[in-house]
């Protein structure tokens, strides 16, 4: 598909080796990229747990641009990020009746169109970051859906115990768990389960490695599926690798969760 991001799926982003290469191929992304490490340092510094860190990263980021933020350079790229996202679950099945779980909602890029789509109260969105769901409610108002009532709910954690048994058809992580310590994820699947309707699913995509797992100042990780695949089994789930998400021009891969015995 044209304009399609080749997955780099064997890059050891953070080796020096590729960082040297890197910095040489785009020299002018060298500063930047320094800003951003002396950044990052010092939150970190201020912030042990990986929650805390992260909220303060998208407090800084949100800052300066919610949508870039969230990963889109534009607002064009925001509009079709967002539309891919409910897109495929259109075609995957997605009804106005279901209940749906974002997580890592962000200012509701995708969200918003789920929430036009989907029953009043219908769609429930979770972020860690308030700077974020403060841009996400203006995202609200700026498509007039005050109506369909949304949940938009502060997050420390992915115990999801706030939440009701067995409530939500879909589950959805986009862009989420590509910025996730792989402690957040086995939080994440040792509790989704509880909330799953019965036959619902849960989409997550993450950055996927073929070669040596990895992260990028702590803000951007790299898994092999088998890894991710395991952890969900311990949890008593299933997992599916998602190959028509692979014809998608977005960068990342997508798992599908399933109760054991579904
Ligand atoms: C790249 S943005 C994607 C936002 C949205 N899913 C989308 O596609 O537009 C990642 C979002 O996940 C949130 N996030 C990161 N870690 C999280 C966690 N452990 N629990 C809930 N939200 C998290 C961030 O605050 C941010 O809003």
């Amino acid at each position: 598909m044209a304009g399609q991001p080749r997955k780099k799926l064997n890059v050891n982003r953070a080796s020096v080796v590729h960082r040297a290469r890197y910095a040489a191929r785009h020299p002018e992304r060298v500063v930047p990229y320094l800003r951003r490490t002396a950044r990052d340092l010092w939150l970190r510094a201020r912030h042990r747990d990986h929650v805390g860190y992260y909220r303060a990263v998208m407090a800084s980021d949100a800052a300066r641009d919610p949508a870039a933020a969230v990963g889109s350079r534009s607002h064009q790229r925001w509009l079709a990020l967002g539309l891919m996202q409910f897109d495929y679950l259109r075609e995957h099945g997605l009804t106005p009746a279901h209940r749906m779980l974002d997580i890592g909602c962000g200012n509701l890029r995708a969200g918003w169109r789920f929430i036009d789509y989907l029953e009043p109260g219908h769609y429930y969105g979770i972020d860690i970051s308030p700077d974020i769901l403060v841009s996400a409610k203006k995202t609200l108002v700026t498509y007039e859906l005050q109506a369909k009532l949304p949940y938009l709910t502060i997050s420390g954690d992915l115990t999801l115990d706030f939440l009701p048994d067995g409530h939500f058809d879909v589950v959805h992580a986009h862009s989420v768990f590509s910025h996730s310590p792989i402690e957040v994820i086995d939080e994440c699947l040792a509790h989704v389960g509880r909330v799953l309707a019965p036959g619902g699913f849960f989409d997550f995509t993450f950055d996927r490695t073929e070669g040596r797992e990895h992260h990028v100042l702590r803000e951007d990780f790299y898994y092999r599926t088998e890894t991710l695949v395991g952890l969900a089994e311990r949890h008593g789930l299933k997992a599916r690798f998602m190959d028509d998400w692979e014809r998608l021009p977005h960068g990342q891969s997508k798992l599908r969760i399933t109760a054991g015995g579904a």
